[in-house]
């Protein structure tokens, strides 16, 4: 089998080309990543000489590459794109250029070269917010109400991909995922970004009252989702991926720095994200009903195993936190809290 995976380089694309080369190791991947301040091919150093492995520098939006890439290509997996909330709120453009654009592009291309597979990795953020105190949960018939630049781009993204199926009978398969963490996660999300501040002696911004809340997943089960879809799952269908873990930021915060035996006075509360969703919840009864996938690490295990892999690779991270990340540093949370 050959894929094509894109935004191989980031955080969650590098752990399922590991995942894929462990329980495939004779399949072929070609990873075409643009390397954006968030593609980092340092993740993917143990892969690099794998004969079955071609890196490809590119974006999806140029057709020409996109073409060239997919000559051969079995099944496509989708995770290029532009992540942070906070960032798409700093500046929208590319968030619009790279999740939308670039999936169509991407999928214009696919249904040329009449792939077997399309499948796109998409957000629980799609759904917009649940109440803090509401029983309710994301399902797959949850009605799309994205608040952020982000989550209206990826919303975008997903309602093509649908688009593609109806319309060109492309094959494709979409899941929605929770929060991820877990090793090479750029350090600008919740936990990655606490770990590594921490790690540098620097407080943890939380924002507002700290008790907005995620479903934490550790990004080996979410690879391990993706593969029972790609490889069992039924064509033009959706499905969910949480661990049913709801915790409020507050109580991540404070399960980190116990892990790093430290006290409650480094945490720092800063101006609260505009349009902050208040709770995200998944119900993934669907694909643990019918792929029988089941998460193999529980919160507080995968919590420990991430924060202990960003003590031991201080060399991965402190190279990232450069001069442009110090600039984006000061926009998001220097300046910001300011005004
Ligand atoms: P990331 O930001 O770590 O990595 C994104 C990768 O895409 C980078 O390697 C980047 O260089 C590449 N890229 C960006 N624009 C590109 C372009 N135009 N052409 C080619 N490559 C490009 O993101 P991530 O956290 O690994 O997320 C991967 C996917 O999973 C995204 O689609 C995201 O929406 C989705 N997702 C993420 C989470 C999460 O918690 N991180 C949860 C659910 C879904
Ligand atoms: O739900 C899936 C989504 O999770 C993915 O689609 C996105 O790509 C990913 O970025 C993530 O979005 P969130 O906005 O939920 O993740 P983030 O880590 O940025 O924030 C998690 C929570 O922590 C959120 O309530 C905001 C809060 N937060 C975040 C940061 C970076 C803070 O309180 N302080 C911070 O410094």
């Amino acid at each position: 089998m050959k894929l094509l995976v894109t935004g191989g380089a980031g955080f969650i694309g590098s752990n399922f080309i590991h995942y894929w080369f462990r329980n495939y190791p004779k399949d072929h991947i070609i990873n075409l990543d643009k390397l954006t301040y968030a593609g980092n091919l340092e993740n993917l150093k143990e892969v690099e000489n794998n004969q079955n492995y071609t890196f490809i520098k590119g974006d999806i939006s140029d057709m020409n590459i996109v073409k060239k890439a997919l000559e051969g290509i079995d099944i496509v997996v989708n995770f290029a794109a532009e992540s942070h909330v906070d960032r798409s709120i700093l500046n929208p453009a590319p968030f619009v250029l790279t999740n939308v654009v670039g999936t169509q592009v991407l999928l214009d291309a696919s249904v040329e070269a009449k792939v077997k597979r399309f499948h796109h990795v998409s957000t629980d953020e799609v759904y917009g917010a649940l109440e803090l105190e509401s029983p309710k949960k994301f399902t797959e018939e949850t009605m799309y109400s994205p608040k952020s630049p982000y989550a209206a781009s990826k919303a975008a993204s997903d309602h093509l991909v649908r688009a593609y199926f109806h319309t060109y009978h492309l094959p494709i398969t979409i899941t929605n995922s929770s929060n991820n963490f877990g090793p090479y996660q750029f350090p600008e999300k919740l936990i990655s970004l606490a770990a590594t501040n921490l790690l540098e002696g620097k407080k943890v911004p939380v924002y507002g009252d700290g008790l907005y809340v995620r479903d934490w997943l550790y990004v080996e089960d979410h690879c391990a989702a993706i593969d029972l879809v790609i490889t069992k799952g039924k064509i033009g269908e959706t499905y969910c991926i949480g661990i049913d873990n709801d915790i409020s930021n507050i109580q991540v915060i404070k399960k980190i720095l116990e892990i790093l035996e430290m006290k409650e006075d480094k945490i720092e509360y800063v101006k609260d994200r505009p349009g902050h969703d208040r709770r995200y919840a998944i119900d993934a009864t669907k694909i643990k009903k019918e792929l029988r996938w089941k998460p193999k690490f529980d919160f507080v295990t995968a919590l420990h195993k991430t924060v202990t892999w960003y003590k031991e690779n201080k060399d991965w991270w402190q190279k990232l936190r450069d001069k442009n990340f110090e600039n984006y540093y000061q926009k998001q949370y220097i300046l910001r809290n300011e005004t």
